[in-house]
């Protein structure tokens, strides 16, 4: 599926200026994906982001029975097959680099009366599902084969699916999603209580799609959501806002790149996602919300960046549920920063896509930036400044090969990385974007 690698070079050139928007938000197209598939009916969804992430669940929920079409550029329809109506899949189901697509896709199937086997790339292979597949057993489902709790795995979802109270043990959207999704087919109440909020896509789209979802306040920064199962879900459109998440690069980049002068279209502004920006303007971040709207159930913006002093500061591990894919990005700004920079909390970064700890300390270190782990905290030595000129592994990892592109753009020295090819599962066309502001990757 993945070819050769293909190394990129990211090197200093002019300011970054212009307009640009990012592709749409990977949590939200994969949950259209999946919820459509879960309606009855015709899902028209817009602005779907067409990464590998989001294309490799489209495959895999058309093997279990949905009908999948792209009828235009980030247009798609999905044809539901209703909640619990998939049918048993012919061969496995291969997420490539996709844990979104695979645990909710787990949650979904663990509702139907069928066994299916879920499998991924080497990346995905070495993740942990065991932390899923607990909540989706005592709804009923078993899981017929899996080495220790990884892919690839068998499960066979519930003949008579039971509704639970699940208390996630780490704050995971993805746990806490593949419950729901489970859930939808149980009779009664399923409960899911989070002490830390974490981004609540999925029960803002089952409500959008009819389901009677309840979501209360828990502790200081928790909530519990209450959902009742076996609702008919009837389609409505979807449009999917910017991704954050993958604006984050160029929003990083042009506060980098002295001169720079930057505005990104329709980024989502969803609270539970936007721990980045509120960082970076403690640090000192020249980011302007213009045209703060309402589209497709999300609050949006288009975000004007300019290049500016940033200073380091200590970032509280309460807040990484709300930028938890933003820490690669956030390290590179604070290398820039004057002072040091403290990020606490960050133990989930070490079973995503990557352990994403070490290589985010791995690629400052690589190019001249000292950064050290303590416990869970990455802690980033900030000298306004960075040598550059260090080759860095990205180990099939999307967001450590923009965060370290980003890096080269205002370092001394050209940053090279072995492998860009898996920046295409989140950010299609991001080399493409970012040299249309200006920037120099080859
Ligand atoms: C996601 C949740 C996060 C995040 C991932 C997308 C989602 O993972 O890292 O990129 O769409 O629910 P966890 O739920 O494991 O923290």
């Amino acid at each position: 599926m993945y070819p050769h690698p293909t190394p990129l070079t990211a090197r200093r050139n002019g300011p970054l200026t212009g307009r640009a928007r990012v592709p749409g938000d990977k949590s939200i197209s994969i949950r259209a994906l999946i919820l459509g598939a879960l309606t009855v009916g015709k899902t028209r969804v817009s602005g779907m982001l067409e990464g590998e992430d989001a294309l490799n669940t489209a495959k895999a929920l058309q093997a279990l029975g949905a009908g999948i079409e792209r009828t235009g550029e980030r247009e798609w329809l999905i044809h539901g097959v209703g909640v619990g109506g998939f049918a048993q899949p012919a061969a496995a189901l291969d997420f490539g680099n996709s844990g979104t697509g695979c645990r909710l896709a787990l949650g979904a199937v663990a509702g139907c009366p069928i066994t299916a086997t879920f499998d991924g790339d080497a990346s995905l292979r070495s993740r942990p599902m065991r932390r899923v597949l607990d909540p989706l057993e005592r709804i009923g489902a078993r899981t017929l084969a899996s080495a220790d709790g990884r892919l690839p795995l068998t499960l066979k979802g519930a003949l008579d699916p039971m509704p639970i109270v699940f208390e996630p043990p780490v704050p995971s959207a993805q746990l806490k999603s593949a419950t729901l999704l489970a859930g939808l087919s149980a009779p009664g109440e399923t409960v899911v209580i989070e002490t830390e909020a974490t981004r609540d896509h999925t029960e803002k789209m089952l409500a959008h799609f009819g389901a009677d979802v309840r979501v209360e306040p828990f502790g200081s920064a928790g909530r519990r959501i209450t959902l009742t199962g076996q609702p008919e879900l009837t389609p409505r459109p979807i449009a999917v806002p910017a991704d954050p998440s993958s604006a984050a690069f160029p929003l990083v980049a042009a506060l980098l790149v002295p001169g720079s002068d930057v505005i990104l279209h329709g980024v989502m502004m969803n609270p539970l996602r936007g721990g980045m920006i509120a960082t970076l303007v403690e640090m000192g971040a020249a980011i302007e919300r213009l045209e703060e709207r309402h589209e497709g159930g999300e609050d949006v913006a288009d975000l004007r960046v300019r290049c500016g002093a940033l200073r380091g500061i200590e970032v509280p591990g309460a807040r990484a549920p709300s930028m938890i894919d933003e820490y690669p990005v956030l390290a590179v700004a604070a290398a820039f920063a004057e002072g040091t920079t403290v990020m606490r909390g960050l133990k989930e970064l070490r079973v995503k896509e990557s352990d994403r700890l070490a290589a985010t300390a791995a690629l400052l270190r690589v190019n001249g930036v000292a950064a050290d782990i303590e416990g869970d905290d990455l802690i980033v030595h900030g000298k306004t400044r960075a040598a550059g000129g260090g080759v860095v592994a990205t180990h099939m990892d999307h967001r450590i090969a923009m965060a370290a592109m980003v890096l080269g753009l205002a370092s001394e020295r050209p940053v090279q990385i072995d492998d860009g090819t898996f920046i295409a599962t989140s950010f299609p066309g991001f080399v493409e974007l970012m040299r249309g502001l200006g920037a120099d990757l080859s």
